[in-house]
């Protein structure tokens, strides 16, 4: 079966086809011709991971999944949560994200955050949802060179490493993404009448 992921971010994709099945063709937005920027205006993970699958599926009648993660600290009030993308204003980098979190939890002693994906899958026109999350802090200062984002400033529970001193099969163990995708594997792969 063809599934495309409806992302434009290579890490994603790179993060997401260990953990799929052999017999799912996962495709890229590319592969389908599809270069547009996908509209994320939604006030939570679910609506926007909703909102990118339904756009791909209208589109280009596909089956397919989008996924929307958000990064929730205890100290921010969940800040920057479903804004993580933006949360250093529209058009920023993941450095300039980075620097407006360090900056606003300067001094802070409660350092707990919490990393949440929510997937919808868009199956034959039904809508499936799946979500993983992963606890951990945030550090004082960037460790670490791999993955992208926000990973760099993140130590999940039980390690003392952040996410981007981890290889990718590390992090693809504990991630809140490998998590929610695990889930949608497994519901799949449970599809007998879609393999
Ligand atoms: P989105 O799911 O692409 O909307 O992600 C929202 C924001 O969270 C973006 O700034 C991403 O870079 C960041 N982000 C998403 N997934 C991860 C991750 O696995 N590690 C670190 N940052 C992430």
């Amino acid at each position: 079966m063809d599934l495309v992921f409806a992302t434009n971010n290579q890490h994603k994709i790179k993060e997401i086809r260990p953990l799929i099945i052999d017999s799912i063709n996962l495709l890229s937005l590319s592969d389908i011709n599809c270069f547009e920027e996908i509209p994320e205006t939604q006030h939570t993970l679910k609506g926007n991971a909703s909102q990118k699958s339904h756009f791909v599926f209208d589109k280009f009648g596909v089956n397919c999944f989008a996924d929307d993660t958000g990064l929730e600290i205890e100290a921010l009030n969940g800040d920057p949560g479903v804004y993580s993308a933006r949360y250093a204003g529209e058009g920023c980098s993941f450095q300039d994200n980075i620097e407006k979190v360090l900056l606003n939890m300067d001094g802070n002693i409660n350092r707990k955050a919490k990393f949440t994906t929510v997937i919808s899958l868009l199956l034959d026109g039904k809508e499936y949802f799946f979500e993983g999350f992963v606890n951990g802090i945030i550090l004082t200062e960037k460790l670490g060179k791999e993955g992208f984002g926000y990973d760099p400033i993140f130590m999940p529970e039980g390690y003392n490493i952040s996410f981007a001193e981890m290889t990718l099969e590390e992090k693809n163990k504990i991630s809140h993404r490998a998590m929610a995708v695990n889930k949608l594997a497994a519901f799949l792969n449970l599809k007998p009448d879609n393999m």
